[in-house]
């Protein structure tokens, strides 16, 4: 697969790493030239981005679109568009709460829905938890990355860092770098 046809759907969820995404998008689009980048937002994530700016850098779908686009039968389903339009989706920052839900199936936003949709089996997942320290090491959290890697997922492990609670300590979304990394090693070939 050329850059020009690669489609790259990225989710982002209601974690302060959100601050980041400004970054991100324009390293992806300088890896993978021509790219197409949708990002999916959830409600709490639109708290951390400006949507005028990241606008001029991708096609950006909130979370209630999903119910703009479908009013009757017949209609088109987003999550399922979206599913079929994307080569990789890319969940980064993935918050503990996007986590939880992925890792048991609940399906209640447009980002959830697109995970419960995709096609494990068939086309690649990478996902960057984001989260505080003791959300990070709770004994819920875990079980729940590990769900996901036996999926197949590509897990992106967070780092140690000076969060935004103050405290240093593991949970922060790994480098911009990393992440861009993880997706051309797992982009389809
Ligand atoms: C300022 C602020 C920063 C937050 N940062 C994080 C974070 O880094 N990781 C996380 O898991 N939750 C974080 N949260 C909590 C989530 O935003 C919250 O669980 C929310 O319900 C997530 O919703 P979503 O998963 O639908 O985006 C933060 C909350 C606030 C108010």
């Amino acid at each position: 697969m050329t850059s020009k046809s690669f489609h790259i759907l990225l989710c982002c969820t209601g974690s302060v790493a959100c601050l980041k995404i400004p970054l991100l998008i324009p390293a992806l689009k300088e890896k993978f030239a021509g790219c197409g980048i949708k990002v999916v937002l959830t409600e709490n994530s639109e708290h951390f981005l400006n949507l005028e700016e990241l606008s001029k850098e991708a096609t950006i779908i909130k979370d209630k679109e999903e119910w703009n686009v479908w009013k009757k039968p017949g209609d088109r389903v987003l999550h399922i568009d979206l599913c079929n339009w994307a080569d990789l989706v890319l969940f980064a920052p993935l918050d503990a709460n996007t986590l939880a839900k992925l890792a048991n199936g609940l399906c209640d936003n447009l980002v959830s829905c697109i995970a419960r949709a995709w096609d494990f089996n068939a086309r690649p997942v990478v996902f960057c938890p984001s989260m505080n320290t003791q959300m990070w090491l709770h004994p819920v959290t875990a079980p729940q990355v590990e769900t996901l890697k036996k999926w197949g997922c590509k897990f992106v492990s967070p780092v140690v860092k000076v969060l935004a609670c103050g405290a240093e300590g593991i949970g922060a979304m790994a480098e911009i770098e990393e992440i861009v990394e993880a997706v051309s090693q797992n982009a389809p070939k």
